[in-house]
Parts: C-alpha cells; structure tokens; sequence
C-alpha cells in the first residue's frame, strides 16, 4: 500500500513540474480539449457514478459578498471563497484526473482580478482541459421566484461576457446550475434554452412530487418551457439532483463534516477501505433504481467547501482507486470525476425518450406545513428598490448609447453605468432580492444599488448635457414617492425633464411636492399644461418625518417621445397653501374618460368597477387583512413563518378595519379617495385624467407587534367574477401561467397549507376572468398572492415576523432601521384594469411595461439657456406595440448590444400576437447602424454557431425543423414571444 502511494506522488510531482515549467505555446491553446470531449471514459457495461466535486458559494447570505470572498466574519459562517479557489486550483495540479466546477462569477472575477499573470496562465491550461470547468457561469445563481427577466437576463450576460474574454470558448458553459433556488420558474428555463445551454440541474422541489418522480423515474425530463416559441427554442432538458447538492450520506470529507476519512494502510488503527467501498456501492445501487440509465450523479459538495480542498481530493482519489479495482471481481461499478456537462453527455448519449413538462416547480414545500412563499414577499421594500434600480439602469444604459462618449467623461465628471450593472447583478442572488438574507447583508444591497446609481447619474448628467446643449446641473429626487424633493419645494421657476426609455410615447402622472399654491406648467413647445395642487396627505407627512416639509403636490399629466426626453417649465404664480380642497365625505363614486369606481358610503370601501368603453362592471370590494404567523407553537408542525416561509396560524385572516376614514381630493387632472384603516394602513384610490388603470396606492407599517403576533399583511379584492378556482400569475414577469387551486398539473396535490399552498410569485402581474371580464393587477415589485375564494385575489405587501423559520438565515424578519425605529413602513402601488378578455393582454402588458421601465425625472433650476434642445427622440419612429427594446447598452467602443422582443404570447391578442418586423437601420435618430451580429440571448455565442444537444419528449409534439427564414439583411422578424440579440457597430450620426 505505502509503496504505491510514492508512486502515486511521483507521478503527481512529475505533472505538478510540468505545469509549472513549461511555458504554454500557440500549441497547447490548440489542442485544447475541453467541454465533453475532456470527458474521463465510461463503462457501457456498468453502473457510472459521476462525482462532481463543486461548491456552493452564496453571493451574499449570512455575509456580504465581500465577506464572503475574503471569509471575513467566520463566527457568524466559516465561509472565505478566496481560499476556496486558491485551494481548489492547487489540488487540480496535483492529480490531472481531478475535476472541479464553480459557478458564481462575481466571486471567481475578484479572485481572478488578484492572481499573477503565471496563476493565470496556470488556471486558463486547467479550463482548457476541462479539469476546472464553468457551469452557469451568471454573476450569481439569481432567485428565480423575485426576479424580472430583464435582470436575470443581464446578470448572465456580464458573468458569461467575463467567461468569454477570459477563457474564450472553454470558459463557455454548457450546463445551467440552479441547484439552490427554492422553486424553479418557467421562464429561467426558457431563457437557458435560449442562452444555449444543452441541459440544467437542480436540487429543490416539492417534496410530494419528487417521491411521484423517483416512482417514475421522472427527476430527469424534458421542460417545454414556452407555449409560444417554436419548440426545441424553449426546451431544456432538466435533471433533479439525488440529494439536493450535498453528497450522499457518509461522503462528506470536507473540513466542515464530521463523515470519517478513508483509512487505508492496514498497519494503522481501524482500517476502513472495505467498510467504505460497501457503503458506496450500496448508495450508489440505491440511487440508481430511481434514475433511467446506468449513469448517476453525485454532487460531491456543499455551501462553501473545498476551503481546503485537499481533505476531499485525497478521499476521493481513494474512493474511486478502491472502487474501481474490485471490477477485477466482477464488480459493475465505475466512479469517475466528472462534471454535470460530462453527465449530461452520457444522458444525451443515452437516446432515450423523457417525460415533458409545460408547467413550473411552484410552489416549493419541503414538508407538509413548510411551504417556500413567503420569501415571495419577504423585503419589499428591497423588492421594490431592486425594481426601480433595473429601470434607472436600463435608462442609464441606453443614455450612454445614445449621448456617445461624452456620457462616460463629460461636463459632470466621469461616470459608468457597470457599477450599477454589478450591483444589480449581485441583487439578482437567491437570497439578495428573494429578501432571506440577514438584515446587514440586505443593507449591503442596498448601498450597493445607492452607489451604482450614484455612478449612473453622472453618466446621466453627460449624456442628457450632450443631447440638449445645457450644461446646467441636474437635480435627482429620488423619494418623490414620499413628497421629498428640496429642489420643488423651494424653488420658484425651475423645469423638469422626463426620459421615456420606452420605444413608445408615454403619457404619466408627475407629482411633485411644492410649497405654493398655484403654479403654471408648460411643455416642449411652451404650450400650457393642465396643472394642479392638491395637499400632501397626513399619512405621507408621516411617513417622510423631517426628510421634507412640503405641504402640497404639483400634480400634471406628461408626456414623452420613444426612447427619448421632453422638458417641462414650472414656474411659481402664488405662495402660500391652497384653500382647503379636501372633503371628508366619501363620494359615491369618480371617474375619468375611461373608468369609474364607485365607493360604499358607510364604510368607505371600494364597490364597484367600470370600464366606460367597453360598457363592463364588476362588483368589487377591497380591503385589508393580516395572517397571524405560526410561532411554531402548534400541534400539526413546529414550523413557524419566517424569511423563507409562509405558515398562517389559520386560514381566516384578521381584517385591520371593516370601514375606512375617507377624505377626497377631486380636480381636472386627478382625483383621490383617501382612505385611513389604522395607524398603519392606509390607502389612496387614485385616478389620473388620461388612465386606463386605477392606482391603488398602499402604505403599510410599521406592523405592530407588541401583542406578540407576527403578522403577513394582506390586500384582498373580491369581486363578481366567476373564476372557478383559476387565476393567472406571469412567470418572472413575462409569460403567464395558469394556477389552479388545490391543484398541481403534474402530480396529485395532498393540500396540507390551504392558504401558503396556493401562493404564487407575482412578478410583474396577476389576473383573474371569467368569459366576460378580466380583472388584471399591475404591481410595483414581486409579491405572492393568490385566488383562495371564488371571485377573490390577494396580494401579499408586507410580513414582520418574531421567529426565525430554520432555514439558516437565524433570524427572525422583522425589519427596523434608524428613520422606522419601530418597524419599517412601506409604500408601493398596485394598478387595475377591467377589460374583456380576448383584448385584455393589450392593455395589461403596456401598463406593466410601464411601471417595470418607468420615465425618469431630472430636475434644473431656474430658467433653461434659451438654446437647449428641449425634445429628443432617439428612434425615428415609434415601433409596433408588440415590439420590445429589451436591451440598449455600450458593449465595446462602436459596439452596442441590442436586444429586441416580442412582447405578446402567441394567443395572447388578435392585434399584437402576429409577427412584427423591425429594420434595424431606420431604428435610431442619432446613431447609424454599420453592421450587425445575431448572438445567443445572453450574448456569449454567435447565432450561427450555436447549436444545442436535441432531446426527445415522451409525448407532445416533435420539434418542428428549424425553419430559416431568409429575409433582408437589415429586417429582424420577432414571432410572438421572441427575443433577438444583436451586436451592433455604430456610428453617431
Ligand atoms: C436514437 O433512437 C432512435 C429511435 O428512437 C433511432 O432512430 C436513432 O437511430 C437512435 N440514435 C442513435 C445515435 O442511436
Ligand atoms: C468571445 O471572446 C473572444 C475573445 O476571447 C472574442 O473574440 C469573441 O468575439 C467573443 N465571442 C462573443 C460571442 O462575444
Ligand atoms: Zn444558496
């Protein structure tokens, strides 16, 4: 035995020399082999057990993710990812069989960025022979419940650009990895398809529907993951893994288990290589009676090991040694090192035929009682900041296209939009906008944002300086939400400039806190704008405290050009407050050229909807309720409700207020109901002039707690319509799925939570409809809700918890901060529209857009220079109203990614749902398009070099072939639902 080892050694110092000594040539960057053909041969007569040696590093948790890199805090997880890859890299020298995966490129960026340029070179020879191989590859592994598509899609464009220039096309991932998110969307899996991954691995599901598919052989599958695109675009083949990510049990040798080594000199004490090899041979057999062919995997890993990686290697060396040796018995197993893409090739090697799925992974339950719904809400108002810090960014991005060089190094300084690009990237994490982190890594979020923006309004300030002609300084009012802006509150003449990073003319509401009591506005043109002032509301009085001291709003309807600006002039015709026009009567009912809502004089509440053109009304009333959370303090289950998870103590919610206090403010331009249920709920029912949507704008907190009860706060809206236990969420705020309730399509519901067991991710939307009306809910964030009753939707706003749910976080959520001492307040807007439904989609996707990318307001004082441009478009022409621009941003210098969408699914709208062609030449005013390239959706390969591993369904219909479509260079048909990238070489004009 001892014998052997030095040889082993030998033989390992010879390839350690080797690496090190010889500098790396033309040559071996060509005969790199990496991807499946680095793949370690198998047995066709045996049972393959791959091992798959990786680590789970959050990008944030416990931690921040600096924390988490240097392994700083190690009293509150011992956690340092610097060390991870230091180690990992040193034991991938030692022994050439070795493999290792790693996945978050936000961490393997900051280490890589330390190494010297040998420990580079070192590092790129590994990749090129697949022994260190990247899966996923996104800046993080995002949460898919609380992400939007538009973040998700940018965080794994940055992460996979980075894997590009780094390695080129070794450093492409073939395989996606989400395998801890909690619960799996529809639409991630249609985007990996279309980022070209060949196949994605998970570890959570429903505990009820992994026992059905280990019955059925069913945790690996084929996921058709659009009802729109041309199948195979959205397919991709999905694998669950056998034990989440952890190792099978006995087979943990990292520094931080307690599972004993392999001992294996028969001089010493307690030799165990027969103990262990019978062992693994039984886990080994056991898994794979639950699993189709004679390939399985082992994730040989878990949350941040391999800190010292040579205490797994060594055993694992040993493991598969003394495994595979006992084939010269007879043995049938072979354990190999491998990766997910060397077992996915085996699979696909496998030719066989695999059940499809059309529906998600919602929602995740581990246990009876422990549905994963609450984190759907968790944090809003880190939802809500995360929300609107995508759309500033997206502003941000494409003010850099269009303004040219001056936006990065201007009048104001110099200013980059890839801060913000990593902070909203890091935020996509599962536990950043999924709100289950710890409070002081939440903060850290936040500030990352806050600075990212910081950056992004320089950038701003340049480009709009630049497409104007003023150099005047910008103001930013980033709290108009809460009345605060000291610029509007002081100032007698100033103006105020919208950006529309929409391709099409908005029209928006503007509200500005004023301290006058008349003012005049005009618009581009000097024409004037209908303009009025209403009295801030004692609620947000409250809620700002000494941030401001307006007493009234400026309230006037906007509009602005495609992808482009216009200027508004205010200017201040009287001092002082108004007279008083508020009234403390509700009315019966308002209403604008569209809508009306009509109100119940005795307890305030709404109680009925219309839609003036299309002649529709539903009865609706709505109102307020709290969930009393679980303390875990109850007979069936000990499981409390917490970051994670949702477990009402009962399933009729408390009502905060049967009638509300009213006041109203109606004029020409808006009117509003304001309603008063408690000291922390309130509510304005607002409806500007020129709206399709009633705006329901909720303020709640801070929750009380001192009875003790932790509290789940709900909005519900129940309605006349007939919904037959049906309502719709959108998936990641894109395609809309069918929910019904008790009910899951693919297994035998045992509904064990009635209320936490029909929740469901809203992203950007929700609907419920009968044949006659659809009743659709824009929001402002992600939030879980549901349809419990017949008629019925709710929506959950805000949770403040008192204990923890033991799911690792350790804390309770329960959210306080220095300005809400006594629990947070958050505010956030929900809009409604009542339609028919075959022309709802129509309305409901242009006001979700709307408040997904919403206009941006910049301020100047004082008069403009009479030069200034006060109106810029960016596009010739608007484009159709299917047509999305998803993505405008500086790529390189000349170089600009474009992504375009089809924004309708294919039976979505009579109008919208057909194929809509763009010329991507007579796209932009100010920029010429000189050439163009197709990539893949997350920009990391061509379009024509793309090609994918092709997977045959059970059942369903056979991929269709792929239809090319010859069409002018310059013409870019979208079918319904479809996104294109290209890489633009431009040119200003
Ligand atoms: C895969 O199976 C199909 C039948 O299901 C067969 O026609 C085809 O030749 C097989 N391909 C390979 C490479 O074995
Ligand atoms: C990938 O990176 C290489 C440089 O490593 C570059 O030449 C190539 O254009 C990149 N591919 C894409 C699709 O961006
Ligand atoms: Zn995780």
């Amino acid at each position: 035995m001892a014998a052997r080892t030095q040889q082993l050694a030998a033989a390992l110092l010879f390839i350690l020399g080797g690496v090190l000594s010889f500098p790396l040539s033309e040559d071996t960057q060509q005969t790199a082999t990496c991807g499946y053909e680095s793949c370690h041969a198998t047995k066709s007569n045996m049972l393959n057990v791959h091992l798959v040696p990786h680590t789970h590093d959050d990008v944030g948790w416990l931690k921040t993710v600096d924390q988490y890199f240097y392994g700083d805090l190690n009293d509150i997880q011992h956690a340092g990812v610097q060390y991870i890859l230091d180690s990992v890299v040193d034991q991938l020298l030692k022994n050439p069989d070795r493999r290792f995966i790693y996945v978050e490129t936000a961490f393997f960026y900051r280490w890589w960025r330390q190494q010297s340029s040998s420990m580079q070179q070192t590092v790129k020879q590994l990749v090129n022979e697949g022994r260190l191989e990247f899966v996923n590859g996104g800046w993080c592994m995002s949460d898919e419940a609380t992400t939007h598509y538009s973040a998700v899609i940018d965080q794994m464009t940055m992460g996979l650009r980075f894997l590009n220039e780094t390695f080129g096309a070794c450093g492409r991932p073939r395989v996606a990895w989400h395998i801890d998110p909690f619960g799996h969307a529809r639409e991630h899996a249609s985007m990996f398809a279309q980022m070209g991954y060949d196949g994605f691995f998970f570890g959570r599901l429903d505990y009820q529907d992994r026992t059905r598919r280990m019955i059925e052989k069913e945790q690996e599958l084929l996921w058709r993951a659009s009802d729109s695109l041309t199948p195979p675009m959205a397919d991709l083949f999905t694998g669950i893994l056998p034990n989440g990510y952890n190792p099978p049990e006995g087979f943990c040798w990292d520094q931080s288990c307690d599972d004993p080594p392999i001992r294996d000199d028969p001089d010493l004490e307690d030799y165990n290589v027969d103990d262990v090899v019978m062992r693994f041979i039984a886990a080994a057999k056991n898994q794979a009676l639950v699993y189709k062919t004679n390939h399985i995997i082992m994730t040989m890993g878990s949350d941040f090991q391999y800190e010292n990686a040579n205490l797994w290697y060594k055993n694992l060396d040993k493991l598969i040694r003394y495994v595979n040796v006992l084939q010269t018995n007879g043995s049938k197993i072979n354990v190999l090192y491998s990766t997910p893409s060397c077992y996915l090739q085996e699979l696909h090697r496998a030719n066989l035929t695999w059940a499809l799925k059309t529906d998600d992974f919602f929602p995740y339950a581990d246990d009876s009682h422990d549905l994963w719904t609450g984190y759907f809400t968790s944090r809003p108002a880190l939802k809500r900041y995360e929300r609107i810090s995508n759309s500033n960014l997206q502003t941000c991005n494409q003010l850099e296209v269009l303004g040219g060089p001056a936006s990065t190094k201007g009048p104001f300084g110099e200013g980059d939009s890839d801060t913000m690009k990593k902070a909203m990237a890091v935020a996509q994490h599962h536990d950043a906008v999924s709100g289950t982190e710890k409070q002081h890594v939440a903060n850290d979020y936040a500030k990352r944002l806050a600075k990212g923006w910081q950056h992004c309004q320089v950038l701003v300030s340049n480009s709009l300086a630049a497409l104007s002609g003023s150099t005047a300084e910008r103001i930013y009012c980033d709290n108009l939400n809460i009345s605060v802006c000291p610029l509007t509150e002081s100032s007698k003449k100033f103006s105020v400039n919208v950006y529309n990073p929409l391709v099409r003319p908005v029209t928006w509401p503007v509200r500005l806190p004023v301290n006058g009591s008349a003012y005049a506005v005009s618009d581009a043109n000097g024409k004037s704008v209908d303009c009025k002032v209403v009295p801030v509301s004692s609620v947000t009085r409250d809620v700002r405290k000494n941030r401001g001291s307006a007493v009234n709003e400026l309230v006037f309807q906007v509009q602005a050009p495609p992808l482009g600006y216009s200027t508004y002039s205010v200017s201040l015709l009287q001092d002082g407050p108004p007279p008083a026009s508020t009234k403390h009567r509700t009315p019966t009912a308002i209403q604008n050229k569209y809508l009306q809502v009509t109100f119940d004089p005795d307890t305030g509440l709404l109680s009925s909807l219309s839609n003036l053109e299309t002649k529709q009304t539903v009865k609706l009333t709505q109102n307020f309720y709290w969930y009393n959370a679980s303390d875990g303090n109850n007979s069936h289950s000990n499981q409390p409700s917490g970051a994670y998870i949702f477990r009402p103590n009962s399933s009729t919610p408390f009502i905060i207020s049967k009638t509300a206090k009213t006041e109203t403010v109606q004029t020409s331009v808006v009117q509003e109901v304001r309603q008063w249920f408690s000291p922390w709920a309130s509510q304005v029912v607002r409806l500007y002039a020129d709206s399709r949507a009633l705006e329901l704008e909720w303020t709640i907190g801070p929750i009380p707690i001192d009875d003790d009860l932790g509290k789940e706060v709900i909005t519900r809206l129940d309605t006349s319509i007939e919904t037959s236990e049906i309502f719709y969420t959108d998936s990641n705020g894109r395609e809309v799925l069918q929910r019904k309730k008790d009910f899951r399509p693919t297994w035998r519901l045992r509904q064990s939570e009635p209320i936490a067991g029909n929740y469901y991710p809203i992203n950007s939307r929700a609907f419920i409809k009968d044949d006659v009306d659809q009743l659709t809910v824009v929001t402002d964030r992600s939030q879980g809700g549901g349809s419990i009753n017949n008629g019925s939707l709710e929506i959950m706003l805000h949770r403040r918890l008192l204990y923890d749910d033991v799911r690792g976080v350790g804390e309770p959520l329960n959210e306080t901060s220095h300005i809400f001492p006594k629990g947070l307040v958050v505010r956030g807007r929900l809009l409604l529209s009542l339609e028919r439904p075959p022309a709802a989609a129509d309305t409901h996707r242009k006001l979700a857009q709307e408040v997904v990318l919403q206009p941006l307001l910049t301020f100047t004082n004082g008069e403009l220079h009479p030069n200034t441009k006060l109106e810029f478009s960016g596009l010739q022409a608007a484009l159709p109203p299917a047509v999305h621009l998803l993505t405008l941003s500086q790529w390189d210098k000349d170089l600009v990614l474009l992504r375009l969408e089809h924004q309708f699914q294919s039976w979505e709208s009579k109008v919208n749902s057909q194929p809509v062609t763009v010329n991507l030449q007579k796209l932009f005013s100010t920029l010429e398009v000189l050439g163009a390239s197709e990539l893949n959706l997350s920009a990391n390969q061509w379009k024509d070099d793309m090609t994918r591993y092709e997977w045959m369904a059970q059942t369903g219909a056979d991929p269709l072939p792929k239809n090319s479509e010859a069409s002018a260079a310059w013409e870019v048909t979208l079918k319904p639902m479809e996104i294109r990238t290209f890489l633009l070489r431009v040119s200003l004009r």
